[in-house]
């Protein structure tokens, strides 16, 4: 009690002269017994006390009672049991299955929510229970399944949005890879762990991780922040469609449309696969090549082959053809010709080359050869302003040689007319 007796004293001397302060900050409210009590102990009973000093929770008034229950008055600071008083509400440490509804009481409460910020949504809780985590937690009762916390944090929750969150989207695959990419951790389930170096080494995981391009998609971007369901095949061109538009379109209204659909094959996951996205190549559309996309499903000499293999043709004839103007318009460029219009138009050629390839998702060749046809105009107008850039240059030192030649001439003449005068001169003064 000694010990209690120097705490009061301490506790009344700071209060008086901690007043004035806590006049000019009316808001801040007193310490909780929790946070007196806690901040004196130490390992995992004392970390939550500095953590939360950096939550969101926290920073809109809310103290470890919010959470916990119990009695947060600091009347009782220094009596344990009254302060995590079952009466009062006290519920320990929650267990794993009961978090998501402790942060799902407040979090789908909209009154609550939009008195504190209106544009965080209140849905995280029911879209949680139809992920297979929460049907995993609720159904099967299996608690590796990540739950808020998991992907939240516990104490020092920051706002989604914030650079440091473990929900940030650049720390979104490493917060999903704690457990998917954890043999161990996972090595009751089926699923493998193969997810995070699959996306890794994708066009996707090196957009994001590398290049920092936070328009490229995280792992909750094709899998839902709280719904976390692997997209079910039909809707895949759906997923990957919010980001690219016109290949969804183009692959909806073609014949693969239904066709998929009616025989469940992915769609765009068919060609493209799903962590190990690389950036494709014309090569997926040569026949000779072993990475021909439509020998996959067609055989050679059928339609959906034939199409893929003149795709091919086009493409091959639209390189061959813009590399070709290319190469005669920077022989005159190096020989000081005035070429920026040529170049400007072989820039339109390579932007229609790179709009063709997206073309390739009707899967028609004859959509294709009159799509890429503004391509090869373009491609044959740059190599007619070439080879006229060339021939001029071919003129320009023809006549060059021929004024050369007159230049010499007259020179000459000149000279044996001075040489004369010369002789002329010195005869007559001898
Ligand atoms: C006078 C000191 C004291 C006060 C006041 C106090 N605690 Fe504790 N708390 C402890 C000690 C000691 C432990 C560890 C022993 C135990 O579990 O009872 C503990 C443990 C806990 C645990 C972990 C329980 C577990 O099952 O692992 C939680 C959660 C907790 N306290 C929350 C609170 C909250 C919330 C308040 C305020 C409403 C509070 N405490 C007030 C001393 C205190
Ligand atoms: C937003 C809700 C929330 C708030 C606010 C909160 N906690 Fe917790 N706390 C949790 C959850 C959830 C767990 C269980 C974590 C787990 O299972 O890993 C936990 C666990 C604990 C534990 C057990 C030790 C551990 O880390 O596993 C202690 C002790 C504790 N909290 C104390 C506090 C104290 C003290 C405060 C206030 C300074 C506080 N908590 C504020 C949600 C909260
Ligand atoms: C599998 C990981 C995961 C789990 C489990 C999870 N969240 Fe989230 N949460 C996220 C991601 C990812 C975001 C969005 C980040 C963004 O907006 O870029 C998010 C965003 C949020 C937000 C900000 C508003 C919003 O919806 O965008 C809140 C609030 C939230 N989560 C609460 C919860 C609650 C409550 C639970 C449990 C019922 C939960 N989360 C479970 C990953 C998770
Ligand atoms: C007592 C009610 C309450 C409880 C319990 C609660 N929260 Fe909150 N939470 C709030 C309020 C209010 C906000 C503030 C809204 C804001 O400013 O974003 C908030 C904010 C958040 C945010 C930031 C949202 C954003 O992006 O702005 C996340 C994430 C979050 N909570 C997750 C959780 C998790 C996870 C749990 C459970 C461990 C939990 N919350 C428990 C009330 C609560
Ligand atoms: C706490 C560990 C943990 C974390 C963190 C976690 N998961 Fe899971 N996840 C699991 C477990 C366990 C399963 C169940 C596997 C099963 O049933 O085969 C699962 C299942 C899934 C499934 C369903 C797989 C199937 O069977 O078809 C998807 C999709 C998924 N998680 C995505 C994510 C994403 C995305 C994130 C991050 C935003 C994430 N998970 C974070 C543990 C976790
Ligand atoms: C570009 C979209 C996309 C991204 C990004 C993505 N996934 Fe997937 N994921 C899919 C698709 C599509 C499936 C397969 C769905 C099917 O076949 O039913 C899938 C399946 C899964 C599965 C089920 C098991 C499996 O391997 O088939 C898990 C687990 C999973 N993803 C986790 C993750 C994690 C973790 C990340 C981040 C590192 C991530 N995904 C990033 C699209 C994506
Ligand atoms: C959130 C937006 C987003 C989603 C969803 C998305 N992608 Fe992407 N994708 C991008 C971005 C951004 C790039 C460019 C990356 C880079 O190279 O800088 C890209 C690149 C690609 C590339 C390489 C093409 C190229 O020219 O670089 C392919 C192929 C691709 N994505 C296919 C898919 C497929 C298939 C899906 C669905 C399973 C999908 N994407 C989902 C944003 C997205
Ligand atoms: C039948 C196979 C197949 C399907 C299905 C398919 N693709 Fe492709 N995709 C290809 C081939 C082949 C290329 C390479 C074209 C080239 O480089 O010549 C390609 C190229 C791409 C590119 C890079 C070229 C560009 O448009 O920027 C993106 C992005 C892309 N596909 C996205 C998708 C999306 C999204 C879907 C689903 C809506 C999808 N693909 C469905 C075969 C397919
Ligand atoms: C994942 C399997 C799959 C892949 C890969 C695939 N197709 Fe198909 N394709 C089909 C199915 C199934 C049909 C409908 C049945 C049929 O007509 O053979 C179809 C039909 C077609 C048709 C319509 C055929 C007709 O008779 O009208 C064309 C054209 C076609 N595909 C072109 C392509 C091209 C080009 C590629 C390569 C870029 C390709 N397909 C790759 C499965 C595939």
């Amino acid at each position: 009690m000694e010990h209690g007796e120097g705490w009061r004293l301490k506790y009344i001397l700071c209060s008086m002269l901690l007043a004035p302060c806590s006049m000019l900050f009316a808001q801040a409210p007193p310490e909780s017994s929790c946070v007196t009590c806690h901040k004196q102990l130490d390992a995992e009973l004392l970390a939550p006390v500095t953590m939360m000093e950096n939550d969101v929770h926290a920073h809109n008034g809310f103290g470890c009672e919010s959470c916990h229950g119990g009695n947060p008055n600091p009347s009782v600071a220094e009596d344990p049991e009254a302060a995590m008083s079952r009466a009062a509400g006290y519920i320990g440490k929650p267990s794993r299955k009961n978090i998501p509804r402790l942060c799902g009481e407040c979090h789908s409460d909209p009154a609550l929510i939009k008195k504190y910020n209106p544009a965080v949504p209140t849905d995280q809780l029911a879209a949680y229970r139809t992920s297979h985590h929460g049907q995993r937690l609720f159904e099967a009762g299996d608690d590796k399944v990540a739950v808020c916390s998991d992907c939240h944090g516990n104490h020092g929750i920051l706002a989604a949005n914030d650079s440091r969150s473990a929900v940030y989207a650049l720390n979104v695959p490493a917060t999903c890879g704690r457990c998917h990419g954890n043999a161990e951790y996972m090595a009751s389930y089926s699923i493998g762990t193969q997810q995070i170096a699959d996306y890794d080494s994708s066009v996707h995981g090196q957009a994001l991780l590398r290049k920092r391009d936070l328009a490229a998609p995280a792992c909750n971007d094709c899998h839902g922040n709280h719904g976390a369901i692997p997209p079910d095949v039909a809707s895949i061109s759906h997923v990957c469609g919010r980001c690219h538009i016109n290949n969804a379109e183009l692959f909806d209204k073609s014949p693969h449309a239904k066709a998929y659909a009616e025989m469940g094959l992915a769609q765009c996951e068919a060609c493209h696969g799903n962590h190990k996205i690389t950036q494709p190549t014309d090569e997926r559309l040569n026949p000779a090549s072993e990475e021909f996309a439509c020998a996959q499903c067609h055989e050679a000499e059928s339609e959906g082959w034939k199409n893929g293999a003149e795709m091919y043709g086009i493409l091959t004839d639209l390189k061959t053809k813009i590399h070709m103007a290319d190469s005669l318009v920077g022989q005159a460029e190096r020989a000081g010709m005035e070429v920026s219009e040529a170049k400007f138009i072989i820039t339109s050629a390579d932007d229609e080359l790179i709009k063709a390839r997206t073309q390739i998702h009707n899967y028609r060749a004859a959509i294709l050869r009159e799509r890429s046809q503004s391509g090869v105009t373009f491609a044959n107008q740059a190599v007619e302003l070439g080879r006229a850039a060339l021939a001029e240059l071919q003129f320009r030192r023809k006549g060059l040689a021929v004024s050369m030649v007159i230049i010499f001439v007259v020179a000459a003449a000149l000279y044996a007319k001075i040489r004369r005068r010369d002789v002329e001169w010195r005869g007559e003064s001898s």
